[in-house]
């Protein structure tokens, strides 16, 4: 990923935009891919072809800062703090309400018969779809009539894509806006119980997660999970890269080291992380560890998986605050360990530990986050957006290598690092420890 700072100058940056511009358009053109689009038909995704992705990012970098710079700062924060807030209601409104649905594929529907089949004010949906349609997000083709867009194809064609959306936009949103009362109440804490997620729904002595455990928030629990299930699928939903950065794909671990051996994924949701590790190594084999909820949902989405990889991965309900029960050769834990404080982190491998085999590794797959300044700026905000999602939902936080370092000697100093992997232009690495259980240091090696 480039680290230089664009040149201030807006006739340099749009210089710098053309020649990129240009290196993307002609490697599409000559490939025979179609150029990216707004419009119904148009690619959902960038094309993720390795040999434009440097211009790509480039141009992204050079568009925000000349976008920034013909804005001016002073009209940059007060538009901005005008409209961000209401990028997320639209996508409230868009999936709360069905709206996609609304709309059909290939043909156009009236605000009027939007709102009759939404059970909505026809002012109401008007207005929100406006709105939404300066983000690309529906296209008013006519006065009064609406078509889909890439955008908003997405949102209908992707039921995970909509779970990501929802989320984001409510629990997402009503936590975000008791961030500052969160601090007042409790002080900047990092306890999962005193999060601006607790303030936001009157919880005490709860966490996020074990509020959507109680019966009456199945939904949302159900909601989340399709979430975690999109974010694996789609990376770059939240880090602007591509798959080919999946340090869970780019042999940033050797799986077939373990042949048959046991991986226990603590906290893998509904297993959906096994199932595509076991999709690409035959032999190795999976218990999911998870909450109750979460256990029997998983039970039944990992049916729809072929036998081959089925067969190979089993569910158990497991609390990770508790000793670990199971002797396994891989502790695998993917987006579990930033959802919590270094005091919630040591608490959760020191219950690993004492089940731990000579061989044994715990593989951490999570942020590894980039030092200020180093890496472009719209990347950096989708990496410090992650960083205060985990502050205010659970009182976790993204870390850089050197909070890994520390993080595990706070742990327990047999914990070493042997390998922190981080993928050019991903911001999800791979951390793998062993328990050295002699005093000298550790030899690193491999499985
Ligand atoms: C951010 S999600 C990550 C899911 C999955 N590993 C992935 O990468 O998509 C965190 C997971 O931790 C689970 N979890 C939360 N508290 C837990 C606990 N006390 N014991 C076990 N799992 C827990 C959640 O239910 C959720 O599935």
């Amino acid at each position: 990923m480039a680290t230089s700072t664009p040149p201030p100058s807006i006739l340099q940056l749009a210089t710098d935009i053309l020649a990129h511009a240009k290196t993307i358009h002609q490697h599409l053109e000559s490939n025979g891919i179609p150029q990216p689009g707004f419009d119904r038909d148009s690619p959902l995704h960038f094309p993720s072809d390795a040999e434009i992705q440097g211009s790509r990012m480039a141009l992204i970098e050079a568009a925000k800062a000349i976008y920034d710079l013909a804005v001016g700062p002073t009209n940059g924060i007060t538009w901005s703090s005008l409209t961000s807030k209401f990028e997320t209601v639209v996508l409230r409104a868009i999936t709360t309400y069905n709206l996609a649905e609304a709309v059909p594929l290939h043909g156009e529907a009236s605000f009027a018969q939007i709102a009759a089949a939404s059970n909505l004010h026809e002012d109401f949906v008007t207005r929100i779809i406006r709105y939404a349609t300066t983000s690309h997000i529906f296209k008013e083709s006519r006065p009064g009539w609406v078509i889909h867009t890439a955008a908003s194809r997405a949102i209908l064609e992707d039921h995970l894509l909509r779970s990501f959306l929802a989320i984001n936009a409510d629990e997402g949103l009503s936590a975000a806006a008791k961030i500052n009362e969160a601090n007042d109440k409790y002080g900047h804490t990092g306890s999962r119980y005193e999060t601006a997620f607790c303030v936001a729904n009157g919880l005490e002595g709860e966490d996020m997660f074990g509020f959507m455990e109680r019966p009456d928030q199945q939904w949302r629990k159900k909601r989340f999970a399709e979430c975690m299930q999109y974010r694996a699928k789609n990376e770059e939903s939240t880090s602007a890269v591509n798959k080919e950065c999946d340090p869970l794909l780019n042999g940033s671990f050797d799986w077939d080291a373990i042949g048959e051996g046991l991986v226990v994924d603590i906290g893998g949701g509904l297993g959906h992380i096994c199932a595509s590790i076991a999709r690409n190594h035959p032999k190795p084999r999976f218990l999911v560890q998870d909450l109750a909820s979460v256990v029997s949902q998983g039970k039944t989405s990992i049916e729809s998986e072929e036998e081959s990889v089925k067969s190979r991965i089993s569910f158990i309900e497991s609390d990770f605050w508790s000793p670990q029960t199971v002797e396994a050769d891989v502790y695998f834990m993917r987006l579990v360990m930033h959802d919590w404080s270094d005091e919630g982190c040591a608490k959760i491998l020191k219950n690993i530990i004492p089940k731990m085999k000579p061989n044994s590794r715990i593989v951490i797959v999570d942020a590894i986050l980039a030092e200020a300044n180093t890496i472009p700026k719209l990347f950096e905000k989708l990496q410090r957006t992650l960083d205060l999602s985990m502050m205010m939902l659970v009182g976790g936080k993204e870390r850089t290598g050197q909070d890994w370092e520390l993080l595990m000697r706070k742990a327990d100093p047999r914990l070493r690092i042997v390998k922190m992997s981080l993928p050019p232009g991903s911001q999800f690495g791979l951390i793998e420890v062993a328990l050295d259980r002699r005093s000298a240091p550790f030899l690193s090696g491999k499985l």
